[in-house]
């Protein structure tokens, strides 16, 4: 058994060395961007968030009073959660490796010996209005009775973690798994009767390896792009909240497959299949998973995409010696989405608007968890080669693809109980909208 095999969403032409840029640079992303895909320039636009303004005291505690009080939303005003900076914040973190059990092994950095602590003490700043920080206590009272779901891989595990150890201050979780298969993870929070599960699905669509090493030693898959992963897709319809998300599984070899042939492929280096790059497949895989969840008839729920969630190796590719070793956040001036990252980021924004727009006429709701420009913020926050003891050898060795917890990514849901908070308010909208469009089209 190699456990951290099956971890690694990496493939050899992985990020490129990521270096703090300056302003010009963003404004020639910006420019760029425009120039060479000005179709894509609606999409620029963040969503925008109704939201409650800055005026209460950060929210650092929990008591059912702030419960009360942060629920309430003032209609009109409107804010992008997604955009902002990140803030020093003395009173994190909210629990440590001793407090939670959910940490996984590979993302318990202290326990592995990281020296420094700042990584876990700042938290997300909104430009005009403020991220509350989570309140396990609050989230608890909003999921009471309800089910969420995470399909990804080993990044969208991370958040889950995450998430149970925020909630660990109220309550631990059960295991209530249908499996013993490590890949799918059912939790319950009995005294709220809320559900947690997760499912494995690092290509989102139905996969294969057919090699384990394949060209770059990180394996070789079939990828099915026009088919349903039904591990996940049988499973969901029951689901009140799915947290879709994926990105660096799509860097490893693979071959794709639509209508049952060989279509081309991304670096197999098979003689006569032409290499169509991964973000064909990355592209082909979003667009085939919003179809199954846009064609499951009695799903309910609310479809969140967890945008791509960028990683930071300097000074070298994941396996050629790049690292990830800052200990402090960039500001947004510092650094803009660019290369890979964009594309993938881009192809996410277009496929997820495709699905929207289908999904709304069959009464789908989709919300974009926007947290890649934030995560791009965190070099600091990866395990690097704190995600195990320095004389094993692991293949991810300098890990700066996951996230320490405590860390950034406990941000990620603070995103997620902010959003649900906005759901009351956001569906009333939707419901109001599309009845009157049923009465206009009568
Ligand atoms: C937690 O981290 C400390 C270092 O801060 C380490 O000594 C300890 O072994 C870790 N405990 C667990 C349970 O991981
Ligand atoms: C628990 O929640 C589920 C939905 O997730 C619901 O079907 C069930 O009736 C609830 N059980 C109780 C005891 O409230
Ligand atoms: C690749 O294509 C060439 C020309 O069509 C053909 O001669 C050759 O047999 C093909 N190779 C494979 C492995 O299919
Ligand atoms: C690490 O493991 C790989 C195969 O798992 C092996 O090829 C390599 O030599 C090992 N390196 C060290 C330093 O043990």
């Amino acid at each position: 058994m190699k456990p951290h095999a099956v971890e690694l969403p990496l493939g050899r032409s992985h990020a490129q060395p990521k270096t703090p840029k300056i302003v010009l640079l963003i404004i020639f992303g910006t420019l760029v961007l425009l120039t060479i895909i000005p179709v894509f320039y609606p999409l620029l636009g963040y969503p925008v968030y109704l939201l409650k303004h800055s005026s209460s005291k950060p929210s650092s505690t929990y008591d059912s009073q702030e419960l009360e009080a942060s629920i309430s939303i003032s209609e009109g005003e409107t804010c992008d959660i997604f955009s902002g900076e990140w803030m020093p914040n003395l009173d994190a973190p909210y629990y440590t490796n001793t407090t939670c059990w959910a940490i996984h092994e590979h993302q318990n950095c202290m326990k592995y010996g990281r020296p420094d602590t700042e990584f876990m003490k700042w938290k997300w700043k909104p430009d005009g209005c403020e991220l509350p920080v989570f309140n396990p206590a609050q989230f608890l009272e909003i999921v009471r009775g309800k089910s969420l779901a995470f399909v990804g891989d080993s990044v969208g595990r991370n958040q889950m973690q995450s998430l149970i150890c925020l909630l660990s201050r109220v309550e631990y979780p059960v295991d209530v798994s249908y499996t013993p298969d490590e890949k799918f993870k059912r939790w319950k929070y009995t005294t709220y009767n809320f559900t947690i599960a997760f499912f494995w699905t690092p290509h989102l669509v139905k996969s294969k390896q057919t090699d384990v090493n394949g060209p770059t030693k990180t394996g070789l898959f079939n990828l099915y792009l026009d088919e349903f992963d039904e591990e996940w897709t049988t499973q969901i319809e029951e689901f009140d909240y799915l947290i879709i998300s994926g990105g660096h599984w799509f860097y490893r070899p693979s071959v794709f497959y639509e209508n049952h042939q060989i279509v081309g492929c991304h670096f197999c280096l098979i003689e006569n299949v032409t290499d169509m790059t991964k973000f064909y497949g990355y592209r082909k895989a979003f667009r085939t998973a919003f179809r199954a969840i846009n064609s499951l008839e009695n799903f309910k729920g609310i479809t969140f995409l967890r945008t791509f969630a960028p990683s930071h190796f300097e000074n070298g590719l994941w396996n050629q010696g790049g690292n990830c070793v800052r200990t402090k956040p960039f500001t947004s001036r510092e650094i803009a989405l660019d290369g890979e990252n964009l594309e993938l980021y881009m192809i996410q924004m277009e496929e997820f608007r495709i699905a929207e727009r289908e999904g709304r006429k069959k009464g789908k709701r989709y919300r974009l968890m926007d947290t890649t420009q934030v995560t791009l913020l965190r070099p600091d926050g990866h395990p690097s080669r704190y995600g195990h003891w320095p004389h094993e050898n692991v293949t991810l060795y300098n890990d700066c693809v996951h996230w320490c917890l405590p860390g950034p990514i406990d941000t990620w849901n603070d995103f997620l109980l902010q959003m649900l908070k906005m759901e009351g308010a956001k569906s009333h909208h939707e419901r109001l909208y599309s009845d009157k469009r049923k009465t206009r089209f009568e």
